[in-house]
This record gives structure tokens, sequence and C-alpha cells, in this order.
């Protein structure tokens, strides 16, 4: 796949098929994502890849606490101002494409819901940094990788969603995946391959014009 088309068209994808991924392909995957750039080469990420038998009991575990109203362990920001406007402008896309009304609290529910399943794939990556990792150079580099997975994953067919609703409560995460013992949870990625006629994958989210947030400097010398 073509660089340019990776990159531009790459969007969310909240609606798999049931076709499994094997290991094999989520590894290649996580192959050529590990390429990405980290702060003095650090490579501060880890992954879990679930799936099967063990993904189902995680979706169930974190499914009881979304039901149950437990306060989550990682909340997203949600910004004011045109940060606001943006993410609410996503999410009417969403509902839109889904035909779930404002009013529609149920439906609404039932949509939140299928994020904390991670959207019902085959499979989820759990991505992890080492308790003693620098917060802030860290957390830059697990983009980095985490865009370098999304992008990976289109050169096989994969569709992913990156969330922070499958890392939101933390006891189901500890308690399934041993691995995770003195790390912190960054975010999940749902993997799969995209069921084509679910009406969510085919929203395009919107961008900035690039001159709206860039300066431009010493281009108009002569
Ligand atoms: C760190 C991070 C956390 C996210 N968490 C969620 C989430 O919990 N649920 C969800 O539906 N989408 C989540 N997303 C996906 C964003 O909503 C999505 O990337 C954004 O709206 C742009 O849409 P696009 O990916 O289709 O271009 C997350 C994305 C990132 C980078």
């Amino acid at each position: 796949m073509e660089l340019k088309t990776a990159i531009m068209e790459r969007h969310s994808t909240r609606g798999f098929s049931d076709r499994p991924v094997s290991r094999e392909t989520l590894r290649d995957v996580l192959t050529m994502a590990e390429r990405a750039v980290s702060s003095v080469n650090c490579q501060p990420w880890e992954f879990a890849v679930v799936t099967g038998d063990v993904l189902r009991t995680l979706c169930a575990e974190i499914t009881e606490c979304f039901e149950r109203g437990d306060p989550a362990d990682i909340t997203p920001w949600f910004g004011e101002g045109i940060y606001r406007s943006r993410r609410s402008e996503i999410g009417k896309q969403l509902f839109a494409a889904m035909d779930i009304c404002r009013e529609d609290r149920e439906k609404r529910r039932w949509w939140t819901a299928r994020g904390y399943r991670f959207f019902d794939a085959p499979a989820a990556i759990l991505l992890m940094m080492d308790n003693s990792a620098d917060e802030f150079s860290c957390r830059l580099d697990m983009g980095c990788v985490i865009q370098n997975i999304c992008l990976a994953s289109m050169e096989f067919g994969l569709g992913t969603c990156v969330e922070y609703q499958g890392v939101s409560y933390l006891e189901p995460l500890r308690r399934n995946l041993p691995a995770s013992q003195g790390k912190r949870f960054v975010c999940a990625i749902a993997i799969g391959y995209p069921d084509e006629s679910f009406p969510a994958n085919r929203v395009v989210s919107s961008r900035a014009d690039v001159d709206e947030i860039t300066s431009w400097y010493g281009f108009d010398e002569e």
C-alpha cells in the first residue's frame, strides 16, 4: 500500500467481521510498528495482544464495571473551546451514521458499551509502558508506535480503533494480563478485518486546514 494512501485513508474502525486475525499477522504488524521513533531509542512500549477466551473474559469483566457504574480509572481529556467542538462534531457524525438520536439514551448506552468490548473486534492490543518510564517523553514515543500500528495494519487489510475505553477499568486488565505487573496501561487498539457494511466505519473525521495551525517563517524573503 502506498504510504500516502495509508495516511490519508486511515480512519477508526468500530465494526469488525468475525474473521479471526492470526498471531503471525499481528506479529508482523507489531514488527513493523516498533520501527517507530523514540527518544534516545528507549522504545518504552510493551504490548499485550489478546484474542479468544481471554478477550471474551476481559470484555465481560470490563462490561460489568461499566454496567455497575464504577468510576473509570482512565478518562479522556474533553477540553474546552475548539477541542470540545471537535469532540462534539465527531460524536454527532458517529451518532448520525448509526442513526442514534440525542434523546435515545438506551441506544447511546449500547453504543458506549460496544467501546468497552473493543467494538467486538476479534483481537485487541493493550499498550503499556513500564512504571519507571518518563511520563512526558515516553508518552510521546507511545503515540509514535500507536500511529505505526494503525498504518501497518492497513498493509494487511486490517482496521483499527485506538481507544481509552479499553483501558478505562484497570482491575480486569491486571487480573487477566499478568505481564502488566509493574506497567502502566496507555491505551488499547481494537483490531480486525473491517465489516464494510458497518455505518460508523464510513465516517470521515474532519481536520483543520493546515494553514490554520501552521506559522510559516522566511518563505517570502527574496
Ligand atoms: C488516545 C486515543 C484514545 C481514543 N479513545 C477512543 C475511545 O475510547 N472510543 C472511541 O470510540 N474512539 C477513541 N479514539 C478514536 C478517536 O475518536 C478518533 O481517532 C478521532 O475521532 C479521529 O477519527 P479517525 O481516527 O477516524 O480519523 C481514540 C483515539 C486516540 C488517539
